[in-house]
Formats: C-alpha cells, sequence, structure tokens
C-alpha cells in the first residue's frame, strides 16, 4: 500500500524566526546583565533554535546538552521521559537556561526541571521557540516563549517528524502526521 506523501504547510517563515529569536535574545541578554547563564540544549529538537539564540545573545554563556526520549517515531506522545544523554558538567550555582523547542504537554519540561533543580542550580529558566498550550498536561510553563501556536504537529527549525523535515528553514505543518 503507497503511503500518502506529507503536506507541508508554512506556519513561520525562517525570516520570522530570525526577528523573533533577535528579540528574545535581547530580552535575555538584559534580564541576565553581569552574569554568565549556563544554557542547556534539549536534544535534538533545539539545537538549531539554540545556535541562533546564542549568537542573538549579548553576554557570556556556557552551554551543555541533553537527550531525552519522549516521542517515538510518530507525533504520539508516550507519556514518558527518560535520559538518553545526561549533562557533561555539574550544574550547582549556576543560572541555568533550557533551551526546548516545543511546549507540548508540558511532561518533558516538568521531568527536566524537577531533575535539573535537585542539583541545586542558582536558578532554572526555560526558553521555549514554539509553545502549544491548548494541549497542556502537566502544570508548567516556559519563562520566554517565541510564538504560540495552535494544536498541529509542526516540523523544520531543527523540528522532526521520525527523524525528518530538521532541515527546513520554516516551521512547517505536517498535515499527513498521523492524527493524535
Ligand atoms: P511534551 O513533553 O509533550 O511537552 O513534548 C515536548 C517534546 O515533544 C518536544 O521537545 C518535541 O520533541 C516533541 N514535540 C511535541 N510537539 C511536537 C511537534 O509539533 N513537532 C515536533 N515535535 C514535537
Amino acid at each position: 500500500m503507497s503511503q500518502k506523501p506529507p503536506e507541508l504547510e508554512r506556519l513561520i517563515p525562517g525570516e520570522t524566526l530570525a526577528e523573533r529569536v533577535r528579540s528574545l535574545g535581547g530580552e535575555i541578554s538584559r534580564d541576565y546583565r553581569g552574569r554568565c547563564p549556563h544554557l542547556i540544549g534539549v536534544l535534538k529538537g533545539a539545537w538549531v533554535f539554540m545556535a541562533d539564540l546564542i549568537r542573538a545573545l549579548d553576554l557570556p554563556v556556557t552551554v551543555d546538552f541533553l537527550s531525552i526520549a519522549s516521542y517515538g517515531g510518530d507525533t504520539q506522545s508516550s507519556g514518558e521521559v527518560k535520559i538518553i544523554k545526561d549533562l557533561d558538567a555539574p550544574i550547582e550555582g549556576r543560572d541555568v537556561l533550557v533551551i526546548e523547542d516545543i511546549l507540548d504537554t508540558g511532561r518533558t519540561i516538568q521531568f527536566l526541571k524537577e531533575l535539573l533543580e535537585t542539583r541545586k542550580p542558582r536558578s532554572v529558566r526555560v526558553v521555549a521557540l514554539l509553545d502549544k498550550a491548548s494541549r497542556r498536561v502537566a502544570p508548567v510553563q516556559a519563562d520566554y516563549v517565541g510564538f504560540r501556536i495552535p494544536d498541529a504537529f509542526v516540523v523544520g527549525y531543527g523540528l522532526d517528524f521520525d527523524q525528518k523535515f530538521r532541515e527546513l528553514p520554516d516551521i512547517c505543518v505536517l498535515r499527513s502526521a498521523a492524527s493524535r
């Protein structure tokens, strides 16, 4: 049986993403003036956003990454979050900024915030490029949000469907994604 080809519909053009990332960078730089925040990128979805965001910051920063699994190869949340790759360095006393691609049910960020708090950072805040607030299950919010988007499955600018579409310069709605 042949599969229907994916239908991509542009939701946020690359130029709009670039503009918003610049203004988020300005906001974060003002809030963290005189400090050196520790940016933690959540792999793999957040790396494109994080690469642009650090260059929009007028601050010294350090970076680390962790990799978690919360979704399988489709668009359905498993509701389970586990660490695949942990941080390389301790975060005790650091001002941590968790960089996430998208906040959906909020389970990932809830799990990560609880985990990171046990390591005694000075502060933990969350930066999410996208926020699908209508899908929230866990009572969490991002401290900085790029765009609030409707309940649709999106790809591009680092976000994937089954490891595909990360290279797209725009955020696009994937129409043929399995219905949730
Ligand atoms: P949450 O735990 O439900 O908030 O899910 C967060 C994670 O699910 C994100 O970091 C993404 O990896 C993935 N995710 C949620 N919605 C989408 C989407 O629309 N496109 C691609 N990945 C998504």
